[in-house]
C-alpha cells in the first residue's frame, strides 16, 4: 500500500492556511471567494511545480553573459470543469507555454458518480509529459480518478494532482488505483457527509466561484 506521507504534500504556509480559512467563511461573497481561491491557487501551484525539470541555457545581462536554466518538462494543466478553472489561471499564468486540456466531469448529486460531459485530448501525448490535474475539491475523489485515467490511458505517469482541499476517502481512492500521483493540497479535511461533501470543507466549490 502506497504511503500517504510521502503521496500527499500539505501545505503549511501561514498565507495558504490565512486564505483557506477565509474561503472556508461561508460569508464570503463570490467576488472576495474568488479573489482568495485564486491567491491560493497561486501558491498550490507554486509549490506543485517545485520539482519541474530544467536544462540550463544562458541570457546575456547587460553586463556580460549569466547561467540560467528553463523549464524542460513537457508540462500539462488539466482543469476539471467547473471549479478546476480557478487552479488553471493561476497555472497557465505561472507556465504560459503549458497545454491546458479542459475536463468536463459533474458529479451526480444522487449517486455522486462522476459524469463526463467534455474530454478532448489528442490519441497520443509524449510519454514522459508532465500532468497536473487541478481538481480543487477531492471528495469521493471520482471526478479526479476519471480524469487521471485520461492520460494513464494514454501511456502517461507522471502525474501531480491539485486540490485545494482534500477528504480522506479522495485520497485513498486515488491512490489505491494510481499509487503513482503526487496529491498537494491545502488541507486534509475530516470525512465525507452523506451528501458526498467534504466536512468542514468550503461548500460547493463551483457555485461559490461563479455565484449559481
Ligand atoms: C465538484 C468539485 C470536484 C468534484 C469533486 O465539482 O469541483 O470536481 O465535485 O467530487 P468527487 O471527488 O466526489 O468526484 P462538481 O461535479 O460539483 O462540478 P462543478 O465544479 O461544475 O460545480
Ligand atoms: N464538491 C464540492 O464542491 N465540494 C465538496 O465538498 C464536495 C464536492
Amino acid at each position: 500500500m502506497t504511503s500517504i506521507m510521502t503521496s500527499v504534500k500539505i501545505i503549511n504556509h501561514p498565507l495558504v492556511q490565512q486564505l483557506l480559512t477565509k474561503i472556508r467563511d461561508y460569508q464570503s461573497l463570490p467576488g472576495t471567494f474568488r479573489q482568495h481561491a485564486l491567491q491560493l491557487s497561486h501558491y498550490l501551484m507554486y509549490e506543485a511545480l517545485r520539482d519541474l525539470e530544467t536544462r540550463p541555457t544562458s541570457v546575456d545581462t547587460p553586463l556580460s553573459p549569466a547561467k540560467g536554466s528553463i523549464i524542460s518538462d513537457y508540462v500539462i494543466f488539466a482543469p476539471v470543469l467547473r471549479a478546476g478553472l480557478v487552479l488553471a489561471e493561476a497555472a497557465q499564468s505561472m507556465v504560459p507555454e503549458a497545454r491546458i486540456y479542459h475536463i468536463g466531469l459533474k458529479r451526480d448529486e444522487k449517486t455522486l458518480q462522476a459524469i463526463s460531459y467534455y474530454a478532448h485530448l489528442p490519441e497520443t501525448l509524449p510519454p514522459a509529459s508532465r500532468v497536473y490535474v487541478l481538481d480543487p475539491m477531492l471528495a469521493t475523489g471520482g471526478s479526479a480518478t476519471a480524469a487521471i485515467s485520461l492520460f494513464t490511458e494514454r501511456s502517461v505517469n507522471d502525474i501531480h494532482l491539485v486540490s485545494l482541499v482534500a477528504a480522506p476517502e479522495g485520497i485513498k481512492r486515488v491512490l489505491d488505483k494510481f499509487p503513482q500521483v503526487k496529491i498537494i493540497t491545502a488541507s486534509v479535511d475530516d470525512y465525507l457527509n452523506e451528501h458526498g461533501y467534504i466536512v468542514p470543507g468550503l461548500g460547493d466549490a463551483g457555485d461559490r466561484l461563479f455565484g449559481t
